[in-house]
């Protein structure tokens, strides 16, 4: 049988450590938002993003909502932020009683996040924030910083907890690097 735990090099953050981040980012959102007299839309960007949703959104005392968003981002020009395509967005029309929370697996660039964040406030949000599960400083493209942080990385391809290679890897439960050997699988 395949294993896609044979392609691993190492472990980056464990199990016991997501439980402790999301167990952690709960709570803050609890406190920031507990006493919120709007709705509380947790709005996931598909699809690296839906492993983390799922633990953190059942860890949150505060009734939330949640939706879906699926985007692409594309390098290319320095300055923009706006070279991200949105391929699916907010099933609902009015967000203007939402606070919504954006919930990503890793920030790289910087550009799908910032990006959003404007595009939701634009679309008339009743307030936007941004929690991510990792986060690349050291690989900014874009001035920006997430309100909420799961755990700083270093530059390394991760795999694991939602986030894929080629599709792959997605359902690991823990956040790992790769051996070289994997990418040219
Ligand atoms: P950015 O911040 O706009 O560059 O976009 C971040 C997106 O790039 C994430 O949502 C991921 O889909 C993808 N990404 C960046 N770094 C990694 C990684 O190490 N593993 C898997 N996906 C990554
Ligand atoms: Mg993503």
């Amino acid at each position: 049988m395949k294993n896609e735990l044979d392609d691993v090099l190492k472990i980056l953050v464990s199990e016991e450590e997501l439980d402790g981040i999301t167990t952690r980012i709960a709570a803050q959102i609890d406190e920031d938002y507990g006493a919120s007299e709007y709705r509380v839309l947790l709005v996931a960007i598909l699809k690296g993003s839906v492993v983390f949703l799922g633990d953190l959104m059942r860890k949150i005392k505060t009734p939330i909502e949640i939706d879906f968003m699926k985007v692409s981002s594309y390098g290319g020009g320095t300055k923009s932020t706006g070279n991200v395509n949105i391929h699916l967005d907010l099933q609902r029309a009015d967000i203007a009683d939402c606070e919504i929370i954006l919930v990503e697996d890793i920030v790289d660039s910087g550009r799908t996040l910032s990006h959003l964040v404007e595009y939701l406030k634009l679309k008339g949000a009743r307030s936007v924030r941004t929690c991510t599960l990792l986060d690349k400083p050291s690989r900014r493209d874009v001035d920006f910083k997430a309100n909420y942080v799961g755990r700083e990385i270093p530059d390394e391809f991760v795999i694991g907890y939602g986030l894929d290679f080629d599709e792959k890897y997605r359902a690991l439960p823990f956040v790992g690097v790769l051996k070289p050997e994997a990418y040219e699988k």
